[in-house]
């Protein structure tokens, strides 16, 4: 059987970043520590003036065709994944085909143009949906491209702003992938919620703090469908469990649960089981209040253990590595975190080829989804030659009163006038509304 899955990951960040601590913090009248320690992160993304979700997703598509050397020829389908479309009739991805028509010769009448959208889920779908259509054989020896764009912004002064990020990942879903293979094993937990909502407003409504128990629960029950048809999941059998990053503190939050939903039963619980006990068992108590109560004591414990917390430097706190520094990117995010812990096996030089990772995406409304991949042969190259430092690093840092007028310019609110804090440098830009973005 033919191996598919992701060929090539290219990332772009907006061009600008706002420093968590140093400049937001003070501005809010917050400790520092709040974001740092607290929310695990310390700058954020945003987009500079000429930047939108088009220019992002086009610059990172453009960015990863020249690397693999593809032309539009090449690609069968191309995917946008976003929460933060402008256009209700048009998908994103025709306007991100029109940018790239401009540079390539040939175009891409051919392919198949969607935009999916199930909030920050909706990346993982969309490589779901490639993953099917070259499987069910419709591909005709083409790649499909996916790219996931957001620009994730809330309302100022609500309490997910210092959670804001903006960025696109771009990634080729293509038969004998060099990144890593996709395979049938996956689990779902999906519920109608409405903690996180958008109806036709620029910034969500978010109840945060539910927001963050509905993320646990459809976890809890992705993970548990996964086992189902998968196979019972033992902490030692991924390499590393990039889960879907809003914050890097939710994913402490998250990691705890996987750890201890994937001890269950095993000779780790056993062996904690005279320091801390069992892990309380349903059928045990009378009323599901009594056992949330043991569970939350007995997670507690667990998080102090050694073995968990040896766990957790090792499988997830390598995923945060980027989410630190650019914040929710909404669809991307499950895919930068995936691409963190990749950059950092290489730079320690792990051999992760033939490896499994267990992948947990999550989008509001509610979905989580868990499937396992292999990472395949060619990785580290591949993940090597993605320049993303280059570009966290020449990020403009804005000020406060900067980072306020970024943020009232947002989503093409042109009563705004907002300078350019950097400049295009040979990528697709903004020129205003009913015109294609061009490249400069
Ligand atoms: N030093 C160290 N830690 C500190 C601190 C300090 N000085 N001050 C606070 N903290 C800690 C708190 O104890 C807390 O940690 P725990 O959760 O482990 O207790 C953490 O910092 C955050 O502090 P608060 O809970 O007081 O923060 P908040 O209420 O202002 O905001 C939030 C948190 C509600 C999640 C908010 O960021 C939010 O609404 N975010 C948007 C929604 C979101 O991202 N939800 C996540 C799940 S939904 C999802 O994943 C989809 C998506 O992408 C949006």
């Amino acid at each position: 059987m033919t191996a598919v899955g992701i060929d090539a990951i290219e990332i772009w960040t907006g061009k600008l970043q706002l420093n968590l601590p140093e400049t937001f913090a003070p501005a809010k009248g917050e400790d520092p520590g709040k974001y740092t320690k607290g929310l695990g992160l310390e700058t954020s993304s945003f987009p500079d003036a000429y930047e939108d979700i088009v220019t992002m997703g086009a610059n990172a598509a453009k960015r990863l065709m020249d690397r693999k050397g593809l032309d539009p020829q090449d690609i069968g389908r191309i995917d946008v994944a976003t929460e933060s479309a402008f256009d209700n009739s048009k998908p994103v991805s025709t306007y991100i085909a029109g940018c790239l028509e401009q540079v390539y010769d040939g175009d891409f009448h051919h392919a198949n143009k969607g935009e999916r959208k199930f909030a920050c889920v909706a990346g993982t779908q969309s490589i779901d949906d490639a993953y099917n259509w070259i499987k069910a054989g419709r591909n005709r020896g083409r790649s499909a491209l996916v790219i996931a764009t957001d620009t994730a912004l809330y309302a100022r002064g609500d309490p997910g702003e210092a959670t804001q990020g903006a960025g696109a990942v771009a990634m080729l879903i293509s038969e004998n992938p060099s990144v890593v293979e996709l395979s049938t094993e996956q689990g779902y937990g999906s519920a109608d919620e409405t903690d996180f909502l958008k109806p036709n407003q620029q910034f969500p409504s978010v109840d945060g703090k539910r927001s963050m128990q509905v993320y646990l629960a459809r976890m809890r029950e992705a993970l548990t469908d996964f086992e189902s048809v998968a196979w019972d999941a033992h902490p030692d059998d991924f390499a590393y469990v990039p889960f879907h990053t809003p914050f890097p503190g939710m994913v402490r939050k998250a990691g705890l649960l996987g750890y201890r939903h994937m001890i269950r039963d095993t000779e780790i619980e056993d062996a904690l089981e005279g320091r801390i006990g069992r892990q309380p068992r349903e059928e045990d108590f009378d009323d599901w209040e009594s056992y949330e109560e043991a569970i939350r004591a007995y997670m507690d414990d667990l998080k102090e253990t050694e073995e968990y917390q040896s766990w957790y430097a090792d499988i997830i706190e390598p995923t945060l590595d980027i989410s630190r520094r650019v914040g929710n990117w909404y669809t991307g995010s499950v895919h930068i975190a995936r691409a963190s812990a990749l950059r950092h096996a290489a730079a320690n030089d792990v051999d992760l080829a033939g490896q499994k990772l267990l992948v947990a995406s999550y989008g509001s409304g509610a979905q989580a989804e868990i499937h396992a991949e292999t990472v395949a042969d060619g990785w580290k190259e591949e993940i090597e030659a993605a320049d993303l430092e280059d570009q966290l690093q020449r990020r403009y840092d804005l000020s406060y009163d900067e980072y306020e007028q970024v943020h009232d310019r947002h989503n093409h609110d042109m009563d705004v006038e907002l300078e350019e804090f950097t400049h295009p440098d040979g990528e697709f830009v903004f020129t205003g509304w009913g015109r294609m973005s061009e490249r400069k």
